[in-house]
């Protein structure tokens, strides 16, 4: 696949936000004011407002084959199917509801202690049971700062997909693994990185993909930036040709900021499909 076609995705993490009964109208809020056409849009609300969500974009709005539509994804699953694993959700209990999830996010590996291993088998679990998956990597501010980020992003990715035979990771779902670039320093902290720093580290997460023997050289899988992204600094990240769109943290709880976000991802995906004037 060449570079220019990747999809464009713009994934909102509501993180600990929402309830039950109030997740439904603003994923309903949010999906009618990003009608964009094909940007692949992706909510991930927390577990228990899944149903919610899942009810109120059924119908036009639901996620359709070709990721038009707005999709419905978890925010982790567990690494084994079932067992005895209190409070716990396995990929395979999220059928009906989710069809994506995200793995590995920054706030998962500094509260729940979770390893680059442990992500890699939560990573298999997500793809066996057919979850669109979103692998964070990130390095934290001493690792920048110490020119380190590279390196590090280097080793999670490598852990992460230790044993997995890239072919199988992906299949033949173009939007069966995407890696969110997400600098531990830009998220939540309203300071974002650069573009440019972020296509270096999109280049870097492709050398890494490459070297572990994905084809092409990695170029088939979207690269999201995350950290801090808002309707302001959007641009800066969509204007690289390296990044395919963004993971949203705060800004995806308000839906005039999400509607801006995928607007500007939009003039992206039609730019790669030739159809913008
Ligand atoms: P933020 O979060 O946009 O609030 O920085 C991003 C993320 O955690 O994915």
């Amino acid at each position: 696949m060449i570079r220019s076609m990747r999809p464009v995705i713009v994934a909102g993490n509501w993180k600990m936000h929402t309830t039950p009964a109030d997740a439904g109208e603003l994923a309903r809020l949010i999906a009618a004011r990003s009608r964009v056409d094909r940007v692949v849009r992706v909510l991930c609300p927390p577990y228990v407002c899944l149903a919610a969500v899942r009810n109120a974009l059924a119908g036009p709005a639901v996620e359709a084959a070709d990721g038009s539509g707005v999709a419905v994804g978890a925010q982790d699953v567990h690494h084994e199917a079932t067992g005895a694993f209190t409070g716990a959700i396995s990929a395979p209990m999220l059928a009906g509801l989710a069809t994506w999830t995200i793995v590995g996010h920054s706030e998962r590996r500094r509260d729940a202690c979770e390893t680059d291993e442990l992500i890699g088998r939560k990573l298999m679990a997500a793809r066996a049971a057919g979850l669109r998956t979103i692998l964070c990597v990130g390095e934290q501010l001493a690792d920048r700062d110490a020119g380190l980020a590279r390196d590090v992003v280097d080793r999670q990715l490598r852990t992460c997909l230790a044993g997995a035979a890239p072919a199988a990771l992906a299949g033949d779902d173009p939007l069966g693994l995407t890696i969110a670039y997400e600098p531990v320093w830009a998220i939540g902290t309203g300071r974002n990185a650069r573009g440019a720093d972020a296509a270096e580290m999109a280049g870097a997460i492709r050398a890494a993909l490459a070297s572990i023997g994905f084809a092409d050289g990695g170029e088939d899988v979207p690269v999201l930036y995350g950290g801090s992204v808002t309707s302001s600094n959007i641009d800066e990240f969509m204007a690289e040709p390296s990044i395919d769109g963004a993971l949203v943290g705060g800004a995806s709880l308000r839906p005039d900021e999400m509607a801006a976000i995928v607007a500007r991802a939009g003039l992206t995906a039609a730019a790669r499909a030739g159809t913008l004037a």
